[in-house]
């Protein structure tokens, strides 16, 4: 399957599908998902420190043999780690974990109230150094967006942020759409609450298409990147399967109307 990427701001390619790796933490789950992944056309994986599978990833990606520029890895710095002191040295066990000698993908997990200007500035300095070739944010409101812009040589290439069909944010998309800021969605399939919708169900019938692909394409459709997390076989390759269809007027018409702000994880809405 060959996957479309998305250029970034500042320059680097991102595939528009990555594979979710929160929860996944059992060694041979985790052997198994990556390896059902990559053998369908994923070379995205996104991490955290917190997820605990860095040292996973790390293994997994050299046990193939593939060189590391054919892969697109992700970690976040943990709300944890912000000060810092603990996040130029929980980013150096990051890459450790990794096997690696930079990543591709740095993020600020969440925005930590007083912490989050000077990790910012961090990472700059780690961008600068070679060791992340972009660096973002998660879970990062426009009003985080607006505020960060006031002290940051540059703004994130990247906003992470909890994003489906019932949680659609249009405007967070619109800002970021405007400050050329590439929007991440994830838990792209609600965490796997919301699967029996009838208007989701009648398209997915209507284009011979599952559930979650119409889940995931109307994403696409924005040109959202997507990291749907699935540990089971069949699930991994039809996830990446919506590369070869559209959604036509109808069809997002009818998705417009089924946002309901439903967050399945954390929320940054009150955060100062
Ligand atoms: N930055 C952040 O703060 C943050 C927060 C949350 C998530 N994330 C990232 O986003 C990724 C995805 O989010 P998520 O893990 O919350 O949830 P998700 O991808 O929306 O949903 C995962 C759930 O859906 C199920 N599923 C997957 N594919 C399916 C399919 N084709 N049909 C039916 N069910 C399917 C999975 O089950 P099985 O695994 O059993 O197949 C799992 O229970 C995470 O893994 C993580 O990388 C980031």
């Amino acid at each position: 399957m060959s996957v479309p990427s998305i250029t970034l701001k500042d320059g680097h390619k991102i595939p528009q599908i990555g594979l979710g790796l929160w929860q996944i933490k059992e060694k041979a789950t985790f052997a198994r998902a990556f390896k059902a992944a990559f053998d369908c056309g994923y070379r995205h994986f996104d991490s955290a420190q917190e997820y605990g599978n860095e040292q996973l990833l790390g293994m997994a990606w050299r046990g193939t043999g593939a060189k590391r520029e054919d892969f697109f890895l992700t970690t976040k710095i943990s709300v944890r780690n912000f000060r810092q002191k603990m996040l130029v040295s929980s980013f150096e066990q990051s890459l450790k974990n990794l096997q690696t000698d930079y990543i591709d993908l740095l993020l600020l997990h969440f925005p930590v109230p007083l912490l989050r200007k000077k990790a910012w500035v961090t990472l700059e300095e780690i961008q600068t150094a070679g060791m992340a070739h972009s660096i973002g944010v998660s879970n990062y409101t426009i009003r985080h967006l607006n505020e960060l812009q006031t002290y940051a040589h540059q703004l994130p290439a990247v906003n992470q942020v909890e994003l489906h069909v019932f949680l659609q944010q249009p405007e967070l998309i619109q800002h970021c759409r405007e400050n050329s800021i590439t929007v991440e969605g994830y838990s792209p399939l609600a965490h796997g609450r919301m699967m029996v919708d009838p208007v989701v169900q009648s398209i997915a019938a209507k284009h011979s298409k599952s559930y979650a692909q119409i889940m995931l394409r109307w994403l696409i459709e924005q040109d959202v990147v997507i990291l749907p997390k699935s540990v089971t076989v069949s699930r991994i390759k039809e996830n990446i399967a919506v590369f070869d269809f559209s959604l036509d007027k109808e069809d997002l018409a009818a998705l417009k109307d089924l946002n309901r702000n439903l967050r399945t994880c954390w929320s940054p809405v009150h955060v100062p």
